[in-house]
């Protein structure tokens, strides 16, 4: 299975998720593939946010090998699921796809609720890092059914 996971940035959120999801589906052996993209192309090529890969680290995983790329609409056939950060996120990819089974691959990364963008408030980074692992524990339980 391969998933996406999308922010506007792919520098903050979407790394934190990308990294520990990957982490957690290697270590229940799961063959999974999990990337990120941003919907902004502003960071392409760069690490991930200094601050994510810090609290990253304060966790557990090590996020700092991976670099941003732009979203392409050739990863609506490419990904299984595509999860997304927030509502902007959610209404920029949904207007790329071009069928209703891409549509349908585009979901908010959280249950009916957004992951606050930390860019500009370096307190959040820790909460939502927190926030992002105890999702993706969630998911690994709901995407392997
Ligand atoms: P992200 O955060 O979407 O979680 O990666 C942001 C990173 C950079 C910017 C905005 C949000 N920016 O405006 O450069």
């Amino acid at each position: 299975m391969k998933i996406l996971i999308v922010c506007l940035g792919n520098i903050c959120r979407s790394p934190l998720a990308h990294g520990i999801l990957q982490h957690l589906a290697n270590q229940e052996n799961l063959g999974w593939t999990v990337h990120s993209a941003g919907t902004g192309n502003w960071h392409v090529g760069n690490p991930p946010d200094r601050r994510s890969v810090l609290a990253a680290r304060n966790l557990g995983y090590d996020i700092g090998a991976q670099r941003a790329r732009h979203f392409n609409i050739s990863f609506f056939e490419e990904y299984d699921h595509i999860l997304v950060m927030d509502r902007n996120n959610f209404a920029d990819v949904l207007q790329l796809a071009k069928t209703q089974e891409h549509q349908d691959k585009v979901k908010l990364f959280l249950i009916d609720d957004e992951v606050i963008d930390p860019y500009y408030d370096n307190d959040l980074f820790d909460p939502v890092s927190r926030q992002v692992e105890l999702r993706c524990k969630e998911l690994i339980k709901e995407l392997r059914k």
